[in-house]
């Protein structure tokens, strides 16, 4: 997943996190820890079983907030803190979620403090299930399971690999970082793109020489993931058209791996959306032909003929399909020089809605780097100088002007 410290998304927001009694309750406090520093205000209740392998200072200590347990059910507020815990939550998930638990939500029972307050809530729940492999195939889980999702419930996980039991199978709790991925999507349901279907490309793209050797770009993928996940944040369906990175997708994309600008585009004209964010740095020229063996030093240096790339914004807005196809088009102009009079050009020729200018010639914007300075250049002759911001930041601006757009 796109791992990066702007989580917008979870900030204010009101998470309910139940623990159950597996041993993953040690990436729960991570999980919590997480969710906290992104802003989130986290309540923490443990199940009895749950107490057995961890305290609830464990999850104090990290959310800055007391941490409920049975105890509190049975306490002074249990007439109310039941209902109010799951009534003002945005989201409850439990994470780890045993059989055992999955097996009360399932059937409506409410005999602890979580189960209740699940009963209670109003809000969508999220669960992940961590338990042995066998548990997990077990028909009776397998049936809960169904139950739960037909009810709405979101199901994260679990994975496969090593279990507890030293086993290996089905049953491992997703790690934080993913979990979190799956928190961020639940949450985007109620935000502004929910229902839309946004495609953004990343990457530079490849062009083969030989085949051992490319013609490439320093593009780095970044602002193109930040991109799929502010577009996932904003409840987007999205589809992220990437060439090879060393990032990991953001969790919920819809991945299609291109390498060169004739993949990229022929994985383009299969889809279609609402908006089309064409953040990769794909290729003007290419190789005329790639050689079918590598090219041997001993033979000399070969003269490679290139020759023009197909343009795939022209080429997809050219179609005369474009705006049917994708309501809302946005470039990236990379430029060294003559930023806006080359981005102006740029929105112009390849008819686009907007176009985000990037002067590659400062050290802190552009390739490689995780901040970025754009200029938003509109059709309609307007712009929007940003500062210097995080590109995740400035993922953010670009997805509001494309939610605004598609009002
Ligand atoms: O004119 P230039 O190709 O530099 O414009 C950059 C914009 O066009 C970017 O959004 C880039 O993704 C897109 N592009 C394209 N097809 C190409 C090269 C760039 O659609 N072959």
């Amino acid at each position: 997943m796109y791992n990066h410290s702007r989580m917008s998304i979870l900030s204010g927001k009101h998470i309910l996190l139940g623990v159950t009694g597996s041993i993953a309750v040690y990436k729960a406090a991570d999980l919590a820890s997480k969710l906290t520093q992104a802003g989130a205000k986290v309540d923490v209740i443990l199940t009895s079983a749950g107490e057995k392998f961890v305290t609830p200072l464990t999850f104090q200590s990290v959310t800055g907030r007391r941490a409920f347990t049975d105890k509190d059910l049975w306490g002074d507020e249990a007439h109310v803190l039941h209902v109010s815990l799951g009534k003002t939550a945005d989201l409850l998930v439990i994470a780890p979620c045993t059989a055992d638990t999955m097996a009360k939500l399932a059937h409506g029972i409410a005999d602890n403090l979580l189960t209740v307050t699940a009963l209670a809530a109003t809000c969508p729940m999220l669960i992940a299930p961590a338990m042995d492999g066998g548990m997990f195939d077990h028909p009776a889980t397998q049936e809960n399971l169904k139950t739960l999702q037909t009810r709405g419930v979101l199901v994260a996980g679990p994975a496969s690999g090593h279990l507890a039991s030293g086993l290996k199978g089905v049953g491992r709790m997703l790690e934080p970082m993913e979990l979190l991925g799956h928190i961020r999507i639940a949450l985007g349901k109620k935000e502004k793109l929910a229902g839309k279907k946004v495609i953004v490309t990343a990457g530079g793209t490849q062009e083969a020489i030989d085949p051992v050797r490319v013609i490439t770009n320093h593009s780095s993928g970044r602002q193109g993931y930040a991109l799929a996940q502010a577009a996932l944040d904003a409840g987007a369906d999205v589809t992220l058209i990437t060439t090879p990175t060393a990032l990991t997708p953001p969790v919920g994309a819809e991945v299609v791996n291109v390498k060169s600008v004739q993949d990229m585009l022929d994985a383009l004209l299969k889809e279609k959306g609402d908006a089309l964010i064409m953040a990769a740095a794909a290729a003007d020229f290419r190789p005329k032909s790639a050689a079918k063996d590598k090219l041997k030093k001993r033979d000399g240096i070969p003269q490679i003929q290139l020759e023009a790339a197909p343009d795939i914004l022209k080429t997809v807005a050219g179609s005369g399909s474009g705006k049917r196809r994708f309501k809302v088009m946005v470039g990236f102009a990379a430029e060294s020089r003559d930023l806006l009079e080359n981005a102006s050009e740029k929105l112009k020729s390849k008819g686009l809605d907007f176009i985000a200018a990037n002067d590659i010639s400062a050290t802190d914007a552009g390739f490689a780097v995780e901040t970025n300075r754009l200029t938003l250049l509109f059709a309609d002759g307007t712009q929007e100088t940003l500062p210097l911001m995080n590109k995740s930041e400035a993922a953010e601006k670009i997805i509001e002007h494309i939610a605004r757009l598609l009002e």
